[in-house]
């Protein structure tokens, strides 16, 4: 057992101190804090460690509302006011950037209005017949009835699950600001829906082993004016109120009859909220369902100038010979491909709007873009309140 102040957060909100000199990450420990802790794993470089007593508590610790904070590695800052956690997510932010000499205006932020209860996903494990999330870095589940981040109907989902009597696999529940819910299933049980009673939980399809045995494998949402048919295994925004902040950012940042590239589009809403505005849009995506929806969604939106093309961004981007007045990039976490970036430093658009959830990879990609590019705006978007994870938006202007 081990007496320690503790200095300062890391990147994911755990407690930093010190034991015998070597660095020591502690969940649930705020700076200034002194806790009696032990260690639960020791690298040479590293401790990780578990509080076992507050000698002296933070003014800033708040009482975390849900029971598995700090046991299941979702929802890291709830030991913070919802102001302070934002504050930590801005630093962090700072901290990233000025490691990668990045020159960046002053940040604004978007807060959520709704920081609990926000998520319109849950993945969810099934093991030994109970069901949860596993345990931060582990495979230990923790069965759980409720998720402090997920919207309410997809906690009354979980009952439903229940009534599966699944053994092991995963379930993936996703909804609608409606209500509806989009359950996919994959386990090696067997399973078949006997009587679709699910009471008065909303349940529009169920999609088991990619394959659709109730309903539709797919659902539809509402944002910003604008309708989004979004498959089961198509990528869709997590946070519906900050969604429709960043459409109506990036509406403001489209300038009149551009050319629009929108690369890694999903089921096409940047290029959508976009195309209102502009010539034309293309919009480049991975998988095949999200461009079949991106497609549907042209039309279910009344929008003429959008073609959605299915590929890889890395060995399509090469084969488009349009040239782009403004770029909307929004990757996935490990961020730009270097062919991508390339061909960004030199596609001469006067515009790039990069939206990030990782500001690390967004920050290795920004310091290469700032050769060419200025850092007009950088906004955080509170997408993931209550995690340590962050939306980033940048206005890029071609200098
Ligand atoms: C963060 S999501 C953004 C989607 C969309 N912009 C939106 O707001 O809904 C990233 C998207 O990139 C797609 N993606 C991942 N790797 C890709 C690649 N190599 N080429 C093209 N698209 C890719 C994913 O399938 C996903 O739809």
């Amino acid at each position: 057992m081990y007496e320690i102040e503790i200095k300062r957060l890391d990147d994911q909100g755990r407690g930093i101190g010190f034991i015998e000199n070597k660095i020591t990450f502690i969940k649930n420990a705020l700076p200034g804090e002194i806790v009696v802790c032990k260690i639960t794993k020791e690298t040479k470089k590293y401790n990780l460690g578990e509080v076992l007593e507050y000698k002296k508590k933070s003014k800033k610790r708040i009482e975390a509302k849900c029971p598995y904070f700090s046991v299941c590695g979702g929802c890291t800052l709830e030991h913070l006011e919802y102001q302070d956690a934002l504050e930590f997510k801005k630093e962090k932010v700072k901290r990233i950037l000025e490691n990668e000499h990045i020159h960046y205006p002053e940040i604004q932020v978007i807060e959520n209005k709704n920081p609990y209860f926000y998520r319109n996903k849950l993945s969810l494990k099934i093991m030994n017949g109970a069901i949860g999330f596993f345990e931060e870095n582990s495979h230990t589940l923790i069965p759980i009835e409720q998720c402090f981040l997920a919207r309410p109907c997809l906690n009354e989902a979980i009952n439903v699950i229940k009534t599966f009597s699944l053994t092991n696999g995963e379930i993936i529940l996703r909804c609608n600001t409606n209500d509806e819910i989009l359950i996919s299933i994959k386990t090696k049980d067997l399973f078949a829906i006997k009587e679709a009673d699910f009471g008065h939980v909303k349940i529009v399809g169920i999609v088991l082993n990619d394959k659709c045995i109730y309903g539709m494998p797919y659902f539809y949402e509402r944002i910003h004016h604008l309708l989004f048919k979004i498959s089961y295994d198509a990528f869709f925004q997590i946070n519906p109120y900050i969604a429709n902040c960043l459409f109506e950012e990036i509406e403001k940042n489209i300038d009149p009859s551009n050319m629009v590239l929108d690369l890694y589009s999903g089921v096409g809403v940047l290029g959508l909220v976009a195309s209102k505005k502009s010539k034309k849009v293309i919009s480049i995506e991975i998988i095949k369902n999200a461009v079949i929806d991106n497609i549907e969604n042209c039309k279910l939106n009344k929008c003429s100038n959008l073609y959605p093309v299915l590929g890889d961004a890395k060995t399509t981007l090469p084969k488009i010979k349009e040239s782009f007045d403004t770029i909307l990039v929004d990757p996935p976490r490990k961020g730009l491909d270097k062919n991508s970036l390339q061909l960004l430093l030199q596609s001469k658009a006067k515009k790039i709007i990069y939206i990030s959830c990782d500001p690390f990879t967004l920050a290795r990609d920004l310091k290469e873009l700032q050769s060419v590019y200025e850092i007009k705006k950088f906004m955080l978007f509170d997408m993931f309140s209550y995690t340590y994870h962050v939306e980033s938006l940048c206005v890029l202007k071609l200098k």
